[in-house]
């Protein structure tokens, strides 16, 4: 099997940390969730990977480069526009070939890997498998509607009235049937090339579309919240370590992982936290759920339940920080020069509330 990964698209809703770069490439517990999706689909023995990319792509080639630091070959298939998952499938059909792929949403985070779906899928003659999650509010989602058989028989997007709970998650399997279906479907109101009706028209077409049912938790990092989500509950299940320097003024406890070369003087650090490489963290506290990128310095502040990339300083804040994402580069300084005043450069998109 190959794997197809989608790494194109605009990435608005996480306007402004996207406005000018890949959404994938934003760590999640200090890792791209790019880089999860490659690892994810080499555990379960996929080794050819198509990257789809669009106008960040330049970014994802430098960050993956040729996949060998993961045993994987990557080719990458330039989109020249975001016009759909189904398009993306359309333009790489030179590097699917006639092989089975299973194609992997490049911002999405999925709980245990896949390798028991692959594996499902690959011992199959079915055309298609696609995973599906049970959520509480499927009229959000696109859902899925199964025979007695559990046969996928229609799939519908936001429905009112749900046919089921089950939604679809960020992960298809196909065999070379779909190029067919995409080659036949037409641009939904949207403008997009669906996968939704591409997959609609493997079924009306009489080929076995089949579900796999994902009992663990499964992540879209489309909006600000859903990655501040998945930075939780990646956190939360990682196995932590202390590599850099935590003087003995500091607490750390032990779901705590402060990476090479970063410094902890006089702070508190409550976990599941993460401290990048060659950070320093001074006279702070970094309280659970914060994942602290490389290059970044917090002193004589609070922070939790955020995520922080690189080369930012975070300094003499009084209050404490919560539920934010804060870009790369970023400064946020106590200023005590007269008038007492909010002074800020704030770029398109920027997102502050005060106190
Ligand atoms: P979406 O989250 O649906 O789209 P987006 O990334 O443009 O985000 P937004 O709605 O906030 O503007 O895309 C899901 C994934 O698929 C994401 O990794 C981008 C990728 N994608 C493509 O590679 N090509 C496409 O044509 C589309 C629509 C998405």
């Amino acid at each position: 099997m190959k794997g197809l990964v989608l790494s194109g698209g605009k990435g608005t809703r996480l306007y402004p940390i996207t406005f000018n770069r890949a959404k994938q490439l934003v760590p999640v517990a200090n890792k791209p969730v790019l880089f999860r999706v490659i690892e994810a689909i080499r555990d379960a023995g996929i080794t050819e990977i198509g990257i789809v990319i669009g106008d960040t792509g330049d970014e994802i080639r430098q960050a993956v480069g040729n996949g060998r630091r993961w045993d994987v070959n990557i080719t990458y298939i330039r989109q020249e526009a975001p016009l759909g998952l189904a398009h993306a499938v359309k333009i790489s059909q030179d590097f699917l070939g006639d092989e089975r792929f299973v194609m992997f949403l490049g911002d999405n985070v999925i709980q245990g890997g896949i390798s028991g779906l692959i594996q499902q899928f690959a011992n199959s003659d079915w055309n298609s498998q696609i995973v599906l999650t049970e959520v509480e509010e499927p009229q959000h989602y696109g859902v899925a509607e199964l025979d007695e058989n559990r046969r996928i028989v229609r799939l519908i997007e936001k429905p009112r009235i749900p046919p089921s709970n089950l939604a679809l998650v960020g992960i298809y399997m196909f065999d070379h049937h779909i190029f067919e279906a995409v080659n036949s479907i037409q641009p939904s109101w949207r403008g997009e090339l669906e996968i939704t009706d591409a997959l609609q028209w493997l079924i009306d077409h009489g080929y076995q579309v089949y579900p796999y049912i994902h009992r663990g938790w499964w992540i879209d990092t489309g909006k600000p919240i859903d990655m501040l989500e998945a930075n939780n509950r990646v956190l939360a299940e990682l196995t932590h370590k202390v590599e850099g320097y935590v003087d003995r003024d500091s607490k750390i406890d032990h779901l705590v992982t402060v990476e090479r070369g970063a410094e902890i003087i006089n702070s508190v650090i409550r976990g599941p936290a993460i401290i990048g490489e060659d950070c320093r963290i001074v006279n702070s506290y970094v309280g659970p759920f914060t994942s602290i990128y490389h290059h970044t310095i917090i002193e004589d502040s609070e922070i939790e339940h955020s995520i922080v990339l690189d080369h930012s300083r975070i300094i003499g804040i009084p209050s404490r920080i919560e539920d934010s994402i804060i870009g790369r580069d970023v400064e946020i300084t106590y200023s005590p020069i007269k008038p007492k005043a909010y002074k800020m450069t704030l770029g398109d998109h920027s997102r502050v509330g005060l106190l």
